[in-house]
């Protein structure tokens, strides 16, 4: 990574997320001009990240202790790499994933942006791709003039990657069903942290990603389900 100038991150609500890993409101301003040091890691990361939140969930804050466990996994696993490679800086690069799952509008999409934005303030670097399992499908559709093998290798590759409402498809495709597999496979074999989100129940879930998929999920995934309402009804 390239040291590059401090960013003003005033205004960016970063008080309750610093709050949430024990740092002081003032820690992730200083600036001491070295590239590697936790805090200008976490203000490049943490302004990479804010890139890829939807204006929606631009103050999301994980209230999971699960997500909270998870996100202190990444990053110990990502320092005891550092430490093995001895290399300048931690990078998440592998560990466990983490499926959420919840019906419609208890949070799920909100509590993956809330890890997202937490862990990118721990002075750990966390590079992320997101995108919805529908977007995805849609991103990797055989089409005249894209190469659909090098879009998946972009979310397949990355180091970090949300695959929001997987599942939602009521009549999985053969095409659905083998991004599916390609996708979680790749990330299974390689350890690659992914967060996913569905709103489908365990048996439902079954029934659309089938057994081979959702047998891969279940040894890489730690399962934590949102209980609750529709939170966008109370909202109304
Ligand atoms: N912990 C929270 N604090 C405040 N608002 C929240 C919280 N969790 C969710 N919300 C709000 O509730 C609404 C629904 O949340 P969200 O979009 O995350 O639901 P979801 O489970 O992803 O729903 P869907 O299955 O439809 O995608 C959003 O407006 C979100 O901002
Ligand atoms: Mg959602």
């Amino acid at each position: 990574m390239q040291y590059i100038p401090p960013n003003n991150l005033r205004g960016a609500n970063l008080a309750p997320l610093l709050a949430a890993r024990g740092l002081d409101p003032d820690w992730i301003q200083l600036h001491d001009f070295d590239p590697h040091s936790p805090q200008n890691v976490a203000r490049y990361t943490y302004a990479e990240a804010a890139g890829l939140v939807p204006f929606h969930y631009r103050a999301a804050l994980t209230s999971l202790p699960e997500l909270r466990a998870w996100i202190d996994t990444l990053v110990g696993t990502a320092k005891q790499e550092q430490d093995e490679r001895n290399s300048p800086i931690a990078s998440v690069i592998h560990g466990p994933s983490l499926l959420l799952l919840g019906q419609t509008g208890v949070g799920k999409t909100h509590e993956a942006y809330g890890a997202m934005r937490e862990l990118a303030v721990t002075g750990v670097y966390a590079q992320w791709q997101v995108t919805t399992a529908a977007d995805l499908y849609a991103a990797l559709r055989p089409r005249h003039g894209i190469d659909s093998e090098a879009e998946f290798r972009h979310y397949r590759d990355a180091r970090l990657l949300l695959v929001d409402d997987l599942g939602a498809e009521r009549k999985p495709t053969e095409f659905t069903e083998e991004v599916n597999f390609r996708l979680i496979n790749y990330r299974y074999e390689r350890h690659l942290p992914t967060l996913f989100t569905s709103n489908a129940d365990a048996g439902t879930l079954r029934d659309r990603l089938g057994d081979r998929v959702t047998s891969r999920l279940r040894e890489m995934c730690q399962r934590v389900a949102i209980k609750g309402n529709d939170r966008r009804r109370t909202a109304a």
